[in-house]
């Protein structure tokens, strides 16, 4: 039998309850800050990521599904969004119609990983950017509408962790500085972060190796190194945290997976997702607008992972989370009491209800099983008599009560 690709799932209605849910929370949050919803093509010319994300980073060395297209483009499945949506906003001047932006998105991603608990190859991301402002206001406006998002889940078992990579004068300085370091300790480091050091050494800083955490423990950190610029937006972004109690906790060994942060980066990881641990992440990237070919325009915003939000669900067991409602099922037999009742049925969906007819016109008894099963609200019954009087018999299923009424009545009747 063919089975599904690995690391790719699908999603099954009863699971489809659950993301439902999530994604109504992102419409209410985002709705509530100002930020509309923009889509762009699941594959784009490669150059989009691999000039974008960096040569050296892992997404784009090992984890782009490229391939060449029949017309002999390289083409890559999207493996984040912030660089396809730059794209798109460069292409259509957006940003230059708009000094200010606010912008979110829902899809599938692809990276070709290992497929674990939390990490597929098909996955999805929620994500927001904010475009156009350079002040430390954006950055907390993004992370407090990812905190807010994550409470109206109903989660509360997370940390987020937040560091900065600084201005580009700051990142050199330390590069050099991290350098010197690793390469004193470079005996004690694991194969990959031995390669990593030169081409991309802050990558080592949050290897899981259990060899580099130690060697790294005593490295220089960024939080030194930092200019009065750096230091000053750093400040700015926490006072707002501060001043709104959003909990968080300064970590310079967070460096992020992407080449084109700077300034504010931050993760939001639970302990209860294992060892794929962080379920968010974002930050600001003032130079990738000018990378993709637009004009400088500063930016900040984040991405989360559908499918650890939802593990982080699973765990809680969130009693608010049930499947639709179904308001009345509509009993009938013989044929023309079907059609009856599809009249009857038609006339209650177009006030907005949820109705349904047994297309299989099974007996009386099975229906009212199945009424149960889709826990109707209320039942519509039909007979030959109701038929011949345009009546029905309405039952509430929660009481039992039950009556004939017209019509004209049922019309009327507020369910
Ligand atoms: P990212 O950290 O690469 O950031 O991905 C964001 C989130 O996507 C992760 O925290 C994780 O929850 C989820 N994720 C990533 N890879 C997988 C996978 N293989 N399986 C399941 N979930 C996964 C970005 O993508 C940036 N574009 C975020 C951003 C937006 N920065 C600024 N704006």
């Amino acid at each position: 039998m063919i089975k599904a690709v690995k690391g790719t799932k699908d999603l099954l209605p009863e699971d489809l309850f659950k993301w439902h849910f999530v994604e109504e929370k992102f419409r209410e949050v985002t709705r509530s800050y100002g930020y509309n919803e923009l889509r762009t093509p699941i594959f784009e010319n490669t150059g989009v990521f691999s000039r974008s994300i960096g040569e050296e980073t892992d997404i784009v060395n090992k984890e782009m599904y490229t391939f060449k297209d029949k017309g002999d483009e390289s083409i890559t499945l999207r493996p984040e969004m912030t660089a396809a949506l730059v794209r798109a906003c460069v292409e259509h001047n957006l940003t230059r119609e708009h000094s200010l932006l606010r912008l979110w998105y829902f899809g599938p991603f692809f990276r070709y990983e290992r497929p674990q608990k939390g990490r597929q190859r098909q996955f999805h991301q929620f994500g927001v950017e904010c475009l156009g402002s350079s002040l430390a206001s954006a950055d907390a406006e993004v992370i407090m509408l990812a905190d807010r998002l994550i409470k109206s889940l109903g989660l509360n078992q997370y940390k987020l962790l937040l560091n900065t990579l600084g201005t580009d004068e700051t990142r050199a300085v330390y590069r050099k500085a991290l350098i010197e370091y690793l390469e004193s300790v470079q005996d004690k480091l694991s194969g990959d972060s031995k390669r990593r050091m030169l081409t991309n050494p802050l990558r080592v800083l949050d290897s899981k190796e259990k060899n580099d955490i130690e060697a790294v423990a005593k490295a220089p950190i960024i939080l030194d190194f930092l200019d009065a610029e750096s230091k000053e937006h750093f400040e700015n972004v926490k006072q707002i945290l501060d001043k709104f109690s959003i909990n968080y906790e300064v970590n310079p060994f967070i460096v992020r997976g992407l080449d084109y942060y700077n300034h504010t980066i931050f993760e939001f990881r639970s302990d209860s997702l294992g060892s794929q641990d962080s379920f968010g992440g974002g930050g600001r990237y003032d130079k990738l607008f000018e990378q993709i070919g637009g004009s400088a325009t500063p930016a900040v915003g984040f991405a989360m992972g559908v499918e650890r939000l939802l593990i982080m669900l699973e765990a809680l067991n969130s009693a608010e989370i049930k499947s639709y409602d179904t308001d009345i099922y509509v009993i009938t037999y013989g044929e023309s009491e079907y059609i009856y009742g599809l009249e009857v049925a038609e006339m209650l969906r177009a006030k907005g209800y949820s109705v349904l007819n047994d297309v299989k016109q099974r007996k009386f008894k099975t229906q009212f099983k199945e009424a149960d099963k889709y826990q109707a609200r209320f039942t519509v019954i039909i007979g030959e008599e109701e038929m011949a009087n345009r009546e029905v018999t309405l039952k509430n299923m929660a009481t039992g009560e039950q009556n004939k009424i017209s019509l004209d009545e049922l019309a009327n009747y507020k369910f």
